[in-house]
């Protein structure tokens, strides 16, 4: 078990290191970033470290011209609109343009007696942001490229694909032992849409790092009715959300995948019986099948109360099927 989001805001002892600045400034600092991940290890005993660092990393690295706002996320200068800003995603050569992640790694590596989950964010999710420029609801330039300019969406996303492999290519090799593709906002397309336009660029990425031989996790949010697809796009993990029980995505993908997930975050916010009751019901939704990663649903909120993680990983780490 480990969290999404275990390394981050809703930690004090985070809080304190971070610094005001960019959480650019703070990946690229290697020392920051490897004590950053290593506090949830500490505090929590999950079984997995996540490499703290973000989605928009890599198009960050080559210059595409973004930021991340505290409270707001991802926010890009120049939104992506037109064949000329496919000049603006040249390759990425992790060594060159991200040797403070790899360091980070090492250090991690180094240091760690549980693995490293290395990621990246799916074509779809990290085009989402450069396409819209903002967090958006309604993905609205988004489908509107996809539909109007095919040409465009998948050069764009075959490009931003070839970015993933390369960043996840250089964390393997540095060491991390799993990976995970974040499609978080894949759960706004329609099950056709998703194989169409999103799909081909994630099964490019899936298959490519299938090569190292590391264990792929396949997560998005609202994803219910795509995780067949999700499986298919070549993943050994695929993570559920909080909207179907585990037992229900068991009948959605091949019997030899694993399943993460999938207590809804916001419930840590309820009092511990609470909690507890629903954790078992997560753990029994899975009905002791073999290939579970417990996690939430989604990401770690900033208001969750440290000492709640802390028991959910006690009652989990005690529970016998
Ligand atoms: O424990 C971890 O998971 C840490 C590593 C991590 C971060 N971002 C650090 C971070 C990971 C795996 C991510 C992935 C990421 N980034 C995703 C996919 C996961 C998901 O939540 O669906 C997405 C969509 C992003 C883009 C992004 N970056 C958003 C939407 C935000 C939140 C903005 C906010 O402040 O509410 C960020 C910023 C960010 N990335 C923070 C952290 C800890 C918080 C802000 C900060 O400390 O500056």
């Amino acid at each position: 078990m480990w969290f999404m989001r275990q390394a981050g805001r809703s930690l004090p002892e985070y809080r304190e290191i971070r610094g005001p600045g960019s959480i650019n400034d703070a990946i690229a600092n290697p020392d920051l970033a490897t004590e950053i991940t290593l506090q949830p290890i500490r505090r929590y005993g999950v079984d997995a470290a996540i490499l703290y660092s973000d989605i928009v990393t890599p198009a960050h690295a080559i210059g595409f011209g973004l930021d991340v706002l505290p409270g707001v996320g991802p926010v890009v200068e120049q939104p992506f609109r037109s064949s000329d800003d496919l000049t603006r995603l040249r390759p990425l050569d992790a060594e060159a343009d991200t040797p403070y992640v790899l360091e980070t790694i090492d250090n991690l590596v180094a240091e760690l007696d549980i693995p490293l989950i290395g990621f990246a964010g799916a074509p779809f999710t990290v085009a989402s942001y450069l396409v819209e420029g903002r967090p958006s609801r309604t993905y609205h330039n988004t489908k509107v490229m996809m539909k109007a300019r095919p040409d465009l969406w998948f050069a764009l996303t075959d490009r931003l694909a070839d970015l993933a492999i390369a960043s996840l290519q250089s964390q393997v090799d540095h060491g991390a032992e799993a990976i995970q593709l974040f499609d978080s906002w894949a759960g706004s397309l329609s099950a056709a849409d998703y194989e169409r336009y999103a799909m081909p660029s994630s099964a490019k990425v899936l298959e490519a790092i299938g090569a190292t031989g590391v264990p792929r996790i396949h997560f998005g949010v609202g994803t219910g009715e795509l995780l067949g697809l999700m499986a298919d796009a070549g993943a050994d993990v695929v993570g559920v959300d909080w909207r179907i029980p585990l037992g229900e995505a068991r009948t959605r993908v091949p019997s030899d995948r694993a399943l993460q997930g999938n207590l809804d975050p916001a419930i840590l916010g309820a009092p511990w019986e609470v909690v507890e009751a629903e954790v078992d019901k997560v753990l029994e939704s899975n009905n002791g099948h073999p290939g579970h990663i417990f996690n939430l649903g989604h990401g770690v909120t900033p208001e969750t109360e440290p000492e709640k993680l802390e028991k959910v990983v006690e009652r989990v780490h005690a529970y016998r099927p």
